[in-house]
């Protein structure tokens, strides 16, 4: 089995977060790539490069693994979210709304763009550890709950809640104090955290929120981390959660709501090995029923807020191939038209990826290559080291698993437009996000009156 051959990889129908490429992947009776139904090589010549690509089929089927596995494993009731700072977009809102699904937001940004691609406000959520208060008055007037993380939350809510207004939906967000093995910038439930309110703390601003009437607390929130493969974490996570659930409602909260946040990892490279979703649902839903069970609780309504388990696996990124520079028993580098402004992973958190070349993934493996972006930047390079069939100038590379925190994540680095992105379905692409043009670029600069004067 190759790195550069993913669709022989493990190909559950129903947990596309352990595979390497969309579920849909295939190759024509050329060799070529298809995902979606679509010649990846047709895309790119029609669409440009770079190009991100969304496969329905794939999302969709994530979707439906986690909606199944929840209405499988926990006898309560229950309601996923998805985590929309993983890829947000009206088109991933409208798909995840029409499989069920609510959906988390950190920003006005995000809020807007989910209730203008059909989300319901009630079944949206805001994070935050700094939420101004414009974010705050957004949400509270488009019926959002908003998860308060700290004291600032409470007290400029306090101030902005009309005195005879509806009271505020709140969660309430805290540190759980556990470790799990992911990268150090991904991590979010330990002590040291920026989110949350520490547990130790939980009591006295519980008390503080059921003596004030603005204020209607409906559930708890903790987050662990992102990209876990770890499963025991998520079951220790459930068992501070029901504690903290116990001592909520005999503070006299009528909680309902228990959200454990997202964090299941996704298959980015062969050697990796996540649980899929099936089973990381059944973890958890299984560790939450017992852990109130133990504690004599009523179940509470299960929420679960997964980002990159289901967009992941279903985006993949086109690239053109560039130049090439040899060094002598050191490296190759191929470049691509792209880098860290479209992918700015690999840069930040040395994330690993899979690739091929878009009309050859079978391809003997002739050379190892290092493929670089084409930002000012050494550290630009999307893939260190890895074997491909030997490639010319003008052939579409194909990058893997870039469905997730690639284009919610990207900037204009060396005011590089953004790429366009289409939608993939039975051989038919759609234009969900227009190429940025350069002149674009400029559109907010604005050169004062004086420079202008200036020759
Ligand atoms: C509060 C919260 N919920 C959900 C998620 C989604 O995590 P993931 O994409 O790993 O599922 C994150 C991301 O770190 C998060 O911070």
């Amino acid at each position: 089995m190759s790195d550069c051959i993913p669709y022989e990889s493990d190909q559950d129908l129903f947990n596309p977060n352990r595979n390497l490429s969309p579920i849909t992947t295939e190759v024509d009776g050329l060799g070529r790539l298809l995902i979606g139904g679509c010649l990846l090589s047709d895309l790119a010549a029609r669409y440009g490069t770079p190009l991100y690509l969304l496969d329905e089929v794939t999302l969709r089927a994530s979707c439906f693994a986690y909606k199944k596995a929840l209405e499988k494993y926990y006898p309560g009731p229950s309601m996923p979210l998805y985590a929309s700072k993983a890829n947000s977009s009206l088109v991933i809102s409208k798909l995840i709304t029409s499989e069920g699904f609510g959906l988390d937001a950190v920003s006005e940004g995000e809020m807007l763009t989910a209730l203008r691609g059909g989300v319901s406000g009630d079944r949206i959520v805001l994070h935050g550890n700094n939420k101004s208060d414009q974010e705050l008055i957004f949400a509270y007037e488009n019926g959002v709950t908003i998860v308060i993380d700290n004291q600032h939350d409470i007290h400029r809510l306090r101030s902005i809640i009309p005195r005879e207004g509806t009271p505020a939906r709140l969660m309430l967000r805290f540190t759980p104090g556990i470790e799990c093995h992911t990268h150090e910038y991904i991590r979010t439930g330990h002590l040291d955290s920026k989110f949350g309110f520490d547990l130790e703390h939980l009591e006295k601003i519980l008390t503080e929120l059921k003596n004030s009437s603005w204020a209607r607390l409906s559930g708890l929130h903790a987050h662990i981390g992102s990209q876990i493969f770890e499963l025991q974490p998520h079951k220790d996570l459930a068992s501070v959660m029901a504690e903290a659930l116990k001592l909520a409602r005999e503070i006299g909260h009528p909680v309902e709501d228990l959200n454990v946040g997202g964090g299941l990892g996704i298959r980015y490279v062969e050697s990796d090995d996540p649980p899929s979703i099936e089973n990381w649902v059944k973890t958890i839903a299984n560790a939450v029923y017992e852990a109130c069970n133990t504690r004599n609780l009523d179940l509470p309504r299960l929420i679960c807020e997964p980002g990159r388990s289901l967009v992941g696996t279903a985006g993949t990124t086109l690239y053109k191939i560039g130049s090439r520079k040899s060094i002598p028993n050191i490296r190759t580098y191929v470049s691509v038209d792209g880098g860290m402004s479209d992918n700015p992973r690999p840069i930040t958190y040395q994330s690993l990826y899979t690739a091929c070349l878009a009309d050859k993934p079978f391809g003997p493996k002739e050379e190892i290559v290092t493929i670089a972006g084409k930002h000012c930047e050494s550290g630009d390079v999307l893939l260190k080291d890895i074997s491909l069939p030997v490639s010319k100038s003008g052939d579409i590379l194909v990058v893997f698993s870039t469905g997730a925190y690639n284009n919610s994540m990207s900037s204009n680095y060396n005011r590089i437009p953004s790429p366009a992105g289409v939608i993939l379905k039975d051989g038919e692409s759609d234009l969900v996000q227009r190429r940025e043009q350069p002149e674009e670029l400029l559109r907010y600069d604005i050169l004062p009156a004086r420079f202008i004067k200036v020759i």
